[in-house]
């Protein structure tokens, strides 16, 4: 059998876990807002017409920010469109997703849907067909107490107090040539930085996030956030990453390794950010807001799996079934996010509802956790606390991930050790949680964690997520089909946690103290 090793010290940390790492995103797309969280007349909806059934799933989730209203939708947005009495809002043609958006949800339904979830609401504004001008006022809108034009117009739409909304986005992928309004890494950076200055001039409270590239991948990455941040340091706190991870060729042994590639691309962009900061003598440290992440390329390629014909509203795209083996991924990837919890301060699993989500519905229907549903929940439950600096023994496997970009086939080159693992010490001091990630696809791992500083601890959780086929999904029949089963023989003895992984498994081993 494989063996495996980590040594921990609870002295040694990398970083607490900020509670926006643990966010997500709603878009207008496909089937997320419409017949996803909100459905008027679902048998399980409010008096706002939010489904009941969906905020049970998305408390047990337990995402702690939610960004909003997009995604490639908000370069197009109007968001005067979206409040006011219903009646009266446009119906517009969307053209990043080729669809009509109704504008029945808008930005106050989703304010009062954070609040039923309990969720911190982020908004992104729209630099691509608009700029400065609409953005400050949309945070005079939501964030000025009263007396002005639009402060007035929110009380008058039936919202007295400001939302106080502190985490905003400038844009949304600006370097992609699929955004309405591209633009160059010095143009985005000069619209940012303006648009910057107007908004905290309205409220100085305001963080706020200029977008990085819209992948690794990108021809221009590296530059553009030099350039981008070289424009907008003064008046940023966060700069973006956004990466979806594919088995487009069918190469499962890859797909587990790639989490390991959203660790390189984190460590570069901190590197490019603290070149930034190097060059103007600055102690100024720009922190990362990774607010897109997940596995995604089912419905991604070809351009006809993601746009559906003749403008529907709330069409049926982007809902990617997930399968044991991209849980597997997913779960790597929440690893690689603890990981760097020392400068990834907010993060976003795109996205929440039927659209590349972790929990499905069907319009009229029910409502199911997919597989990736349940490393998410585990992470969120028990990721809260200092990240421990781990010395990791493992084999170690060569994977090439591929990654294709436009008509270009490009190939990553990935050493990955067959265990990926990260350590979270609670913050009362008296609990460490292990997230473990076996990628050996045939073959167990014994893993022995030496837990130096941890006295008297005894096992509280042990769970583990495999399935005997790798394909296994969740579906209305069988939503529990890929669930957290128990992980037996799991011992403590002389300062050591040991255990036995299965192949292709995510595990959550939970330690508490015993006295
Ligand atoms: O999450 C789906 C899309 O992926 C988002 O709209 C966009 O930002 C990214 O390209």
């Amino acid at each position: 059998m494989r063996k495996a090793s980590v040594l921990l010290d609870r002295d040694f940390t990398i970083g607490r876990t900020d509670p926006r790492l643990f966010g997500a995103f709603i878009e207008h797309l496909g089937r997320c807002v419409y017949g996803g969280i909100y459905e008027p007349g679902h048998k399980t909806a409010d008096k706002n017409g939010f489904r009941g059934d969906v905020l049970a799933l998305v408390r047990e989730l337990a995402p702690t920010i939610m960004r909003y209203p997009g995604g490639n939708f908000v370069s197009g947005y109007n968001w005067e469109d979206g409040v006011g009495p219903v009646k009266d809002r446009p119906a517009r043609l969307d053209l990043a997703w080729f669809s009509t958006e109704p504008n029945t949800f808008g930005t106050n339904e989703f304010v009062d849907w954070c609040k039923a979830a309990n969720i911190e609401p982020m908004l992104a504004v729209n630099l691509g067909t608009r700029g400065g001008d609409a953005a400050r006022n949309l945070v005079e809108y939501c964030n000025h107490p009263g007396g002005t034009y639009y402060s007035d117009l929110r009380k008058k739409h039936g919202w007295e107090k400001p939302h106080d909304i502190k985490f905003w986005c400038l844009g949304n992928e600006m370097d992609g040539p699929w955004q309405m309004e591209t633009k160059t890494a010095r143009q985005y950076g000069a619209v940012a930085r303006e648009a910057a200055k107007m908004m905290r001039w309205i409220d100085p409270s305001l963080e706020l996030a200029a977008c990085g590239s819209s992948g690794r991948t990108m021809p221009t990455y590296g530059q553009w956030e030099d350039e981008v941040l070289d424009e907008t340091f003064e008046h940023v706190e966060f700069i973006s990453l956004h990466t979806y991870l594919n088995n487009y060729n069918g190469d499962t042994a890859a797909l587990l390794a790639s989490p390991d590639l959203m660790d390189s691309f984190i460590d570069e962009v901190v590197a490019i950010a603290d070149a930034v900061s190097a060059k103007r003598r600055s102690s100024k440290r720009i922190m990362l807001s990774f607010d897109e992440w997940n596995v995604w390329y089912r419905t991604r390629r070809p351009r006809a799996n993601r746009i559906k014909p003749g403008w529907p509203v709330a069409p049926e795209i982007l809902e990617e079934i997930y399968d044991m083996a991209d849980a597997l991924a997913f779960g790597g990837a929440c690893i690689s996010l603890l990981n760097h919890a020392d400068r990834v301060k907010a993060a976003c699993l795109a996205q929440l509802v039927n659209v590349i989500a972790p929990i499905m519905t069907e319009t009229g229907g029910p409502a199911w956790r997919q597989t990736i549903f349940h490393p998410f929940a585990q992470m969120s439950r028990y990721g809260r606390g200092d990240v421990l600096r781990t010395r990791i023994e493992s084999d170690i496997y060569d994977a090439s991930y591929y990654d294709p970009r436009g008509d270009q086939d490009l190939y990553y080159p990935v050493k990955a050790p067959y265990l990926k693992l990260s350590a979270v010490a609670g913050e009362d001091g008296k609990s460490l949680t292990l997230f473990a990630l076996n990628r050996d696809l045939k073959g167990e791992m014994q893993v022995k964690v030496d837990m130096r500083g941890f006295g008297g601890m005894k096992v509280a959780v042990a769970e583990e997520l495999r399935h005997d086929s790798l394909t296994a999904v969740n579906d209305k029949n069988a939503p529990d089909r890929v669930s957290p089963k128990r992980l037996e023989g799991v011992t403590v003895a002389d300062g050591a946690v040991t255990m036995t992984l299965k192949p292709a498994s995510w595990n959550v081993i939970r330690l508490e103290s015993s006295k």
